[in-house]
């Protein structure tokens, strides 16, 4: 297992080209499953998630190959298997987005409960009474999804759950309306930019979708979807993870290749933050002037402030020249990162759903654990600010969702080395075998 070590202090400085979007990708490949040609996908980021779907996808009949330069292609080779074991689905709750294509394509679909996740309850009920009410028989037996319809067909589906619509189920949803008979109108519908990503593949597939990007998507089945040729968008998540660690360091960076109006809100709480944003074509500089000033960051569904860049504005405002509060209204119980950056010098304490966060003048150099992907990429920021050295240990878990991020920020200056975790090997020289990774 690899480690990052770091050593605080040093401002980013320079330009650095965002990859391809990860929620975007991944609910893609799994639509790929839908098409009856070959889909060549440009701007595929390399991430161990994209890895896991594509081991997935290969059990399920569809090969799979990596190209130059982000590409990848994918092709149905065998229709006939229909199962999404446990131990991938269980690594990768985004593995569950194959259900709603497998099922419209190959009429059954047998697919792994997720299970628990770090990050809070995470139920899949809205993707179920959305495929059920296109028709699909459901039940659940052995920890497995059990979907079958010999043809879907349209229905009114409303994906409102208690914190907001659902991205994936809307993804799982809409790809399986794509075959079905008739019209499905979803209501509550996830208006995220790679939702709209997906919704615009699908188009390119030969599927009838309007309303992307609105909370009312309106899908008329067709017969079949073909083949295509898509470029996946920027990844505005890591983006913006970018933009603050330059925030964080004090220093000057230009992020390129980004949809900007994507990253409105995440821009403006910058700018709040004190720091200067110029906003160009398909590239954003940010210019970071003095210590942050608090803000009050609430994560919301699109357009708000991202749910996967929560913890690294809580690692931002922990510096801040006074008192922050952070929300989280789609995962409200997204806080593991709190414990961890307190050890390296934080003050944040939770009061309920709201995370305070009182400024402190200096982070300072420890060895920090990550526990998920996002809280991991918070502790590499607080780390990129503090004094002397911050070891961030599991770093599989930034790898999941972040391509060689700490490739992209040495090129920004940042004085960091990749190693293999200290304790695994002091555990083989004693003997005993190190615990394998629980994702
Ligand atoms: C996706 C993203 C994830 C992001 C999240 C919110 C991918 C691969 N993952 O996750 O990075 O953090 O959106 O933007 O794109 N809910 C229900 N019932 C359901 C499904 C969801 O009540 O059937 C609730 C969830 O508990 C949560 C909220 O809806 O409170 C949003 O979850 P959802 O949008 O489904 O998240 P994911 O699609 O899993």
């Amino acid at each position: 297992m690899d480690c990052l070590r770091i050593s605080g202090g040093v401002p980013l400085r320079g330009r650095v080209a965002v990859s391809g979007s990860k929620n975007a990708a991944l609910p893609i490949m799994a639509a790929s499953i839908l098409a009856s040609g070959p889909v060549s996908l440009a701007r595929v980021p390399d991430l161990a998630d994209v890895n896991t779907l594509a081991l997935l996808l290969g059990y399920l009949g569809v090969e799979v190959k990596r190209g130059a330069n982000s590409q990848m292609r994918i092709e149905t080779v065998d229709a006939t298997p229909i199962k999404a074991d446990y131990e991938l689905v269980r690594r990768m709750r985004a593995s569950f987005c194959v259900l709603g294509p497998l099922l419209a394509r190959r009429g059954r679909a047998v697919v792994s409960l997720p299970g628990g996740c770090k990050i809070g309850t995470r139920p899949v009920d809205l993707h179920l009474a959305g495929l059920a009410a296109l028709g699909a028989s459901i039940r659940i037996e052995h920890g497995y999804v059990i979907a079958e319809a010999k043809r879907l067909r349209g229905a009114q589906i409303d994906l409102c759950g208690p914190c907001g619509p659902t991205v994936t189920g809307t993804a799982n949803v809409m790809c399986a309306a794509t075959l079905a008979r008739g019209k499905t109108v979803i209501t509550s519908a996830a208006v995220e930019p790679e939702v709209v990503d997906l919704g615009r593949f699908l188009i390119s597939l030969g599927a009838n979708i309007s309303g992307l990007g609105t909370s009312v998507i309106e899908i008329v089945g067709v017969e079949q979807l073909a083949a295509s040729d898509y470029t996946i968008i920027a990844d505005r998540i890591e983006a913006g993870t970018l933009l603050i660690a330059a925030a964080i360091t004090g220093g000057e960076i230009s992020v390129e290749g980004v949809v900007v109006e994507h990253m409105t809100a995440v821009l403006n709480a910058l700018e709040e933050s004190g720091c200067h944003i110029l906003r160009g074509h398909q590239q954003i500089t940010l210019l970071a002037t003095a210590r942050p000033r608090p803000v009050h960051i609430c994560a919301q569904p699109y357009p708000g402030i991202p749910t996967d860049l929560q913890a690294q504005f809580m690692a931002l405002v922990s510096l801040a020249n006074g008192q922050s509060t952070i929300r989280d209204q789609v995962f409200p119980e997204r806080f593991m990162q709190v414990a961890e950056l307190n050890r390296l010098g934080a003050r944040i304490e939770r009061s309920g759903s709201t995370a305070i966060v009182r400024g402190v003048r200096r982070l300072s150099g420890a060895t920090v654990t990550a526990c998920d992907l996002r809280a991991s990429a918070a502790l590499v920021l607080a780390g990129l600010a503090a004094q002397r050295e911050t070891i961030v240990r599991r770093l599989y878990h930034l790898d999941r969702g972040y391509e060689r991020l700490d490739l992209k920020l040495a090129r920004l200056g940042a004085n960091v080395t990749r190693q293999v975790e200290a304790d695994a090997l002091d555990m083989a020289e004693l003997g005993s075998v190190p615990a394998l990774p629980v994702v």
